[in-house]
């Protein structure tokens, strides 16, 4: 999706594929404002769209997002229900333009706990979705890494897994990730430094992008500026470099 709101040139710099994105901040930003938390998590849920179209512009093929974790439950109950209700509204209102641009939905985490209603929308939007090929939107959503791979260990042992034909690429498989390429980068916004249980096993050797902005204002500019930073890191692998 061509977009000259401004001329962003990527020419020389190499896209990461698969970019993984901690959204935080919206509180924050919200309170600077003097509005209730629930404005910024609306706001958060509106740039998302600038991050989607940024996104398949760059020909990035992979965005993750960590739209609720595991721990968020632990919010007051009137944000999450706020947080629910917004879920399901981008999923009513943007889910026929997400299909027209080619995204395919994926949810990483577990529903066990959802309501049953948006449980519904999660899975109507993954079906319709699941043949595009521009761009793989992978919601995390009731995600935690811990739990995702005590899930990975749990369903190792119902299938009887011999401990020595164990190795990284089948654990891998057994990851709501599996068939995907780990994320290149990972960018928190709003200044934290911590992975808070995102991606723990997946995000090993990814690039790590820390911004002071929060999540409502980081927008298509902010997202080129962490690709040139990624541009500008040395991915060694834990290898040493090459010297003459
Ligand atoms: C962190 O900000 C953000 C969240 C816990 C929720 C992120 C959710 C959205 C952006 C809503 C839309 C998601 C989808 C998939 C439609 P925070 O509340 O922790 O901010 P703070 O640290 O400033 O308090």
């Amino acid at each position: 999706m061509p977009n000259n709101e401004t001329l962003l040139d990527l020419e020389p710099y190499r896209i990461p594929q698969h970019v993984a994105i901690i959204m935080d901040g919206n509180g924050r930003w919200a309170k600077k404002r003097g509005l209730p938390r629930h404005a910024g998590h609306r706001a958060g849920a509106e740039n998302l769209r600038r991050i989607i179209n940024a996104s398949v512009e760059f020909g990035i093929n992979i965005l993750t997002i960590y739209a609720f974790s595991t721990e968020n439950w632990g919010r007051p109950e009137r944000e999450v229900r706020a947080l629910m209700k917004i879920i399901a509204r981008v999923l009513d209102q943007e889910l026929k333009e997400l299909n027209a641009q080619g995204v395919c939905l994926h949810h990483l985490g577990d529903m066990t706990g959802v309501e049953q209603d948006l449980q519904d929308k999660v899975h109507n939007a993954i079906e319709l979705t699941k043949n595009n090929n521009r761009l793989i939107l992978n919601v995390a959503f009731n995600y935690g890494g811990r739990a995702e791979i005590l899930h990975a260990v749990r369903q190792m042992l119902a299938d009887e897994i011999a401990p020595e034909t164990l190795s990284e690429s089948l654990f891998s498989s057994y990851l709501f990730t599996r068939g995907l390429p780990d994320p290149d980068l990972v960018i928190r916004t709003s200044g934290e430094l911590r992975i808070s249980n995102f991606l723990i096993w997946q995000a090993a050797y990814s690039e790590f992008y820390p911004t002071p902005v929060y999540w409502p204002d980081f927008g298509r500019k902010e997202l080129y500026e962490a690709i040139v930073a990624f541009n500008q890191r040395e991915r060694r692998f834990g290898l040493v470099t090459e010297t003459p």
